[in-house]
């Protein structure tokens, strides 16, 4: 739907026919949070929910970007990107022309391109809404001035720009979803080496959805909470004299006990318990299906409820309530504060626990919460 938005768009804001559409999803994260910058293991999936660009030629070396939810559109000549020089939603597709430069692309003899962009992933729901238009981008543009990155490459590429450009401290997990999701697969990422592989899921086989309910909270402290716990881990690791916190094991929990202070050590505790549930999920999952993988995701919750501390009411009830009326395992996903949890639950109950959920939010006055599936589904492609 997003492909016929995006062709539709560009025509009727810059008069012509675009040259080609791409897509990319935004995802949700099965299990491993906030284990990505600590070279950890992370297994999301990409949704189908998806960002499309139309893109289209220019002879003058401009890049010029609109999208249906922004009444401007914003450009810039290809010779002044730089990571101050872009702001606002812009920010994301045009970041992503000056990463593609940073890391060796030579746009010396690149025409310019209008770009129109077009999305059905929710923002600020915790969906990578940022990630899927940046490898949205990121491909349309390495593919159209046959740039040659692959899709590791890429997928650095949308994080550089993250980092530099729209000024966020988050690792590769999103971008590394987007680009190499799979129908019916989640992709099991080692952050250190990079090393991906795509598992099946098997969740239509087993009868099981993935429900996922958009607390519509946004915190404010959203963006400085998740940079304090960074670094935090990153003082951690320090404190306990590795180069990253992907090299402390569980049975080493016991003697950082003694070397951090608490607060330290629980968000230390959170990050390594996290790598060892991501390792007992994708086992779990290839020996006895999904159906087993339920007390995982729960215990993941506590985790980051407890011991990494950035949840929020709203995700607790939405997790408890789903657990309480028929989903075998449910956590918040993504960076917290905010956001949505996800619940992996039997397809015939899927209205019980989208009613308990809608009804428990309105007992305890929340905002109605937006509660729908959303299936594993294919990486960022060429649509037309
Ligand atoms: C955000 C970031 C990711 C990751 C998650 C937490 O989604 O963009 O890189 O750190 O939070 O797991």
């Amino acid at each position: 739907m997003t492909v016929a938005d995006a062709a539709h768009g560009f025509a009727e804001w810059f008069g012509r026919r675009p040259a080609g559409v791409w897509s990319a999803p935004g995802r949700v994260n099965l299990i491993g949070e906030h284990t990505d910058y600590n070279d950890g293991f992370v297994f999301p999936f990409a949704i189908d929910r998806r960002t499309s660009v139309a893109l289209g030629d220019r002879d003058d070396r401009v890049v010029r970007v609109a999208t249906s939810h922004e009444p401007e559109a914003v450009e810039i000549h290809l010779d002044a990107l730089a990571p101050d020089a872009v702001s606002g939603w812009a920010a994301y597709p045009l970041g992503v022309a000056w990463a593609l430069r940073e890391s060796g692309a030579d746009l010396d003899l690149a025409r310019g391109v209008d770009l129109y962009i077009a999305s059905d992933v929710p923002i600020g729901a915790g969906l990578s809404s940022s990630a899927a238009i940046e490898c949205a981008v990121a491909l349309a543009l390495d593919e159209h001035w046959g740039l040659g990155f692959d899709r590791p490459a890429l997928a650095k590429v949308g994080r550089l720009a993250e980092n530099r450009v729209v000024g966020a401290p988050t690792g590769i997990m999103d971008q590394t979803a987007s680009l190499l999701g799979a129908v019916d697969s989640a992709v099991f990422l080692d952050c250190r080496s990079l090393d991906a592989d795509v598992i099946p899921l098997g969740f239509d086989a087993e009868g099981l959805s993935l429900v996922v309910v958009d607390t519509r909270v946004t915190h404010a402290h959203a963006s400085g909470g998740y940079a304090a716990r960074r670094a935090s881990c990153e003082a951690g690791a320090r404190g306990l004299g590795v180069e990253s916190l992907r090299d402390v094991r569980v049975d080493d929990l016991a003697r950082a006990a003694e070397v951090l202070d608490d607060e330290t050590f629980r968000r230390v505790r959170h990050v390594v318990t996290e790598n060892q549930r991501v390792l007992d999920t994708v086992r779990t999952l290839r020996e006895r299906g999904a159906g087993a993988i339920g007390a995982l995701l729960d215990a993941s919750h506590v985790s980051m409820r407890d011991d990494f501390e950035i949840s929020v009411p709203e995700l607790d009830l939405a997790v408890s309530t789903a657990q309480s009326s028929g989903a075998i395992g449910a956590r918040m996903t993504g960076g917290g504060f905010g956001g949505s949890a996800i619940a992996l639950v039997p397809d015939a109950l899927v209205p019980d626990v989208t009613r308990a959920v809608a009804a428990a939010f309105a007992d305890h006055g929340y905002r109605e919460p937006v509660v729908f599936t959303v299936r594993a589904s294919e990486g960022a492609r060429r649509d037309a």
